[in-house]
């Protein structure tokens, strides 16, 4: 375990509180200059340059990155990494996707050779982008699983993820059973919940591919140890949602079937949580439950229009998640970018403070994570971002006619990418430099 004390000078921008509550200039600390103190991993103190440089210890490592943004690491709330080698995939949606390009490469990841392989590259795009966090799902292969832990444990990252549970409606190659699923999640969750910085996630892939015997299964594991994650796919496409209907004709909404197995918990993530009707959202927000905003996979695969104004209003957690494959970047600022289109095309608005407290406090809320990371409120972990404005000649030059932090990282989140990733720093070591 690295126990790094350093410093690091620039731009420092954090959320205190959730600007979709309350005023958002009131939920928004900036020190510009500002210096991020971080002892032995974890966030000491921020605050303006020159009053922290009387604080510092005498002899302290301090990296100055002039004029770039340090903000906390974002937070990608839903993604597949074994989809990394299907995104970009042509014409589909979703269960024609699924059935064409998505089982045929998640069937691949029972070659441990392969995940190993694709599990390192995954690891070092995150990065590269910035996540310092992520929620991920693996493949129904119980060491598709193992393999994500093990990078991360080596890596210090804090990750969340599970082994998926599908019994039918995929391939043969692709179906465990729910005994099967049952064994093979509590090993996992024997050997991995809550070591180092990992967390077990249950992790049904969609009520499609589970029968009610296997989400009975996944019920009774969320009894087997205090924190464990619900993972699952809700009401991301039409037809999707009709399957549900079909498939449990006793229920009266796809969110439904999850609740009849005591699925939603203060600890479940349902991506995508587009197609619901208004009793839905009552039932998250009662439930204390999040759901992860897709924007480049909904777009992508042509799922439909996240409401976002109508989520906060019931007060639901909200993350934002690549989807990686389906979605079409790492980037959490291609994906605030394509966030605030498909907000535009509702009527509605994603702003600068709005959008960065999603990528990073947000993100760590709906995750249950906020009092470990998504902000450098003292003793919290200290995983950072540094983002650079002159990754391209175009941002350089209309970064020239900005002045306000808004308008700077409204550039970043409109013209951004990875290239705009100066460093990434896991618990104050610095991991990713873009040299
Ligand atoms: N629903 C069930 N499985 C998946 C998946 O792999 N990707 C997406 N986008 N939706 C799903
Ligand atoms: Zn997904």
């Amino acid at each position: 375990m690295p126990h790094q004390t350093l410093a690091v000078q620039g731009t420092i921008v954090h959320f205190v509180a959730d600007p979709f509550q309350l005023p958002e200039t009131s939920c928004v600390e900036v020190f510009d200059p500002g210096i991020l103190f971080i002892e032995n991993g974890y966030v000491n103190s921020a605050g303006p340059a020159e009053k922290m440089k009387k604080l510092l210890p005498e002899g302290i490592k301090i990296i100055d990155y002039q004029d770039k943004i340090i903000l906390p690491g974002f937070v990608d709330t839903h993604l597949h990494y074994p989809q990394t080698d299907i995104i970009g995939s042509f014409g589909k949606q979703l269960l024609d996707w699924l059935e064409t390009y998505t089982f045929p490469k998640e069937g691949q990841f029972s070659d441990t050779e392969y995940a190993t392989e694709v599990v390192n590259f995954f690891f070092n795009e995150i990065l590269k982008n910035g996540t310092t966090t992520a929620q991920v799902m693996p493949t129904i292969h119980k060491q598709s699983a193992e393999i994500f832990f093990q990078k991360a444990l080596q890596l210090n990252m804090r990750m969340i993820s599970g082994k998926v549970m599908m019994d039918r409606n995929a391939p043969d190659f692709l179906q465990d059973t729910p005994e099967q699923a049952y064994e093979d999640s509590l090993d996992l969750i024997k050997n991995w919940h809550e070591r180092g910085r990992i967390s077990y996630a249950v992790t049904p892939r969609f009520a499609v591919t589970s029968t009610e015997e296997q989400l009975e299964k996944a019920s009774d594991l969320l009894n087997k140890a205090d924190g464990l994650y619900l993972h699952t796919h809700l009401a991301e496409n039409a037809a999707e949602v009709q399957f549900v209907a079909e498939l449990f004709p006793w229920s009266k909404n796809y969110l439904d079937v999850y609740d009849k197995y005591n699925l939603i918990t203060d600890h479940s993530v349902f991506a995508h949580s587009i197609h619901l009707p208004e009793e839905s959202y009552l039932s998250l927000s009662e439930n204390s439950a999040a759901v992860s905003f897709c924007p480049t996979s909904n777009l992508f695969i042509g799922s439909g229009l996240f409401n976002l104004e109508k989520a906060k209003s019931h007060k639901i957690k909200t993350g934002l998640g690549t989807d990686i494959g389906g979605g079409t970047s790492f980037s959490m600022l291609r994906t605030l970018g394509e966030a605030y289109k498909i907000l535009q095309l509702q009527g509605q608005t994603l702003s600068p403070l709005k959008a960065f407290y999603l990528a990073t406090l947000g993100g760590a809320e709906a995750l249950s994570l906020d009092e470990d990371i998504g902000s450098f409120h003292p003793g919290k972990e200290a995983d950072f971002v540094v983002l650079n404005l002159d990754a391209t000649s175009l941002i350089q030059r209309r970064m020239a006619s900005s002045e306000t932090i808004e308008q700077k990282l409204f550039l970043l989140m409109t013209l951004g990418d990875d290239r705009s990733i100066e460093a990434t720093h896991i618990m104050g070591e610095r991991r990713y430099f873009r040299s």
